[in-house]
């Protein structure tokens, strides 16, 4: 029998050309898995009939949309995940679950290797390897597109000369990454970073120009995890489509910055993210009442670090397990209601609630009958700048 190969299956071009030119290269049996993380567009079942016709032995499709929402926005959501504190690691966080259906795949089938449709430039052919190597070893990853050098053009003239069935439509000028936690669109005229994107690079998110109502939410999370919209239970996948299409509706979540690629690039990115920016911003502010000021210090620190680790394809890594560790002990407070305005493209906190609040009023208020003392404070700060002012006499007297 003919060795498998396993191939991560979008329905595009590349990775439906992939099918044969991966076959031709290497003589293996191509496995076509196509995981639905919630990118809408195409029905699966015309994409799994599409890799068949393309040639691939087997076809498979997951539903991978709860588990993309529990296992993998949920956590970066924990961590207020902000790569360079803007991006919500869309393409990011979607690459390691694909990534472990994969190698899990190539298991079940007894396949030896697993392939992708990345080119050589970006982050995502790293994610995609890093984490099948850290779950599965003895798998090798095949990239057509970057390996074999298959080109847009050549993909075109093969899919041509072999009747494949792919729409052959104009090429979009961008390339496009989406999943239910957004969206990533980059290329075409955006290569000039000086050109400002246009209305229809986007469709999660309207105009926040347009003159609307706003919109007022109450979001209520428990130990960090979101649980209802307006006192209506939700699934985090539910949460996360329902916040897409309230924010999205208002035009929150539109991101469009310059960042560091893994690889070393700088590159011009514009995203789309309105339930990721929603929950973070609801989210974080509901940490700035329930979580003790020195733990909440560290983990501003401890977020930058795990979304690097993120981006940086190391989802699977033992430091980004551990970071997670000290996140999850984190949220054990983080419960309670959140009121949010959504407006003109900001997502905006008027309200917090918690029973777990550690928002003392009679500590905070400055009405009469506080219960802070304040005459604590003169010999606080006494003791507090004592080690700086030993040193300053000591560099008086030096001088
Ligand atoms: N630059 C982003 C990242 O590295 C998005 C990549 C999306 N991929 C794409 N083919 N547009 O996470």
């Amino acid at each position: 029998m003919a060795e498998r190969v396993v191939l991560a299956y979008s329905g595009g071009l590349d990775t439906s050309v992939g099918i044969g030119w991966l076959k031709d290269a290497t003589g293996k049996e191509v496995v076509a898995l196509a995981v639905d993380v919630g990118q809408e567009g195409e029905d699966m079942d015309v994409i799994r009939q599409r890799a068949l016709d393309c040639g691939a032995v087997e076809s498979i499709v997951i539903d991978a949309k709860d588990e993309f929402a529990n296992d993998y926005i949920v956590p970066a959501l924990k961590a207020n995940a902000l790569y360079q504190k803007r991006y919500p690691l869309v393409s990011a966080i979607s690459r390691p679950l694909i990534a472990k259906h994969l190698a899990a795949t190539a298991r079940a089938l007894g396949a030896d290797s697993v392939a992708h449709g990345c080119t050589g430039k970006g982050n995502d052919q790293v994610r995609f390897e890093a984490a099948v190597t850290a779950l599965a070893p003895e798998l090798t990853s095949l990239a057509p597109v970057r390996d074999f050098a298959l080109t847009r053009d050549k993909a075109i003239e093969y899919a041509a000369v072999h009747n494949l069935p792919i729409a052959q439509s104009k090429k979009s000028p961008y390339s496009i990454d989406q999943n239910v936690w957004g969206r990533a669109v980059e290329t075409g005229f955006l290569e000039d970073p000086w050109n400002a994107p246009i209305e229809d690079l986007y469709t999660y998110t309207q105009d926040p120009s347009i003159p609307r109502e706003a919109t007022e939410i109450i979001i209520t999370f428990d130990q960090g995890v979101p649980v209802a919209v307006d006192g209506k239970p939700v699934t985090p996948l539910e949460a996360v489509v329902l916040l897409n299409k309230l924010a999205g509706d208002q035009g929150v979540g539109r991101i469009d910055i310059v960042e560091d690629r893994l690889v070393g690039i700088k590159s011009r990115e514009v995203y789309e993210s309105p339930a990721g920016i929603a929950l973070i911003t609801a989210h974080e502010e509901l940490e700035n009442v329930t979580v003790e000021r020195d733990v909440a210090r560290y983990k501003r620190g401890v977020e930058a670090k795990w979304s690097e680790l993120v981006y940086d394809g190391l989802w699977f890594s033992g430091l980004k397990k551990s970071l997670d560790a000290f996140i999850e002990d984190t949220q054990k407070y983080v419960s309670g209601d959140i009121r949010l305005k959504l407006h003109a493209g900001t997502a905006v906190v008027t309200g917090r609630q918690s029973k777990q609040s550690l928002y003392d009023f009679d500590l905070a208020t400055y009405d009469t009958g506080d219960s802070f003392d304040q005459s604590m404070a003169k010999g606080f700060i006494e003791l507090w700048s004592l080690p700086s002012k030993i040193a300053a006499r000591r560099d008086q007297a030096a001088k």
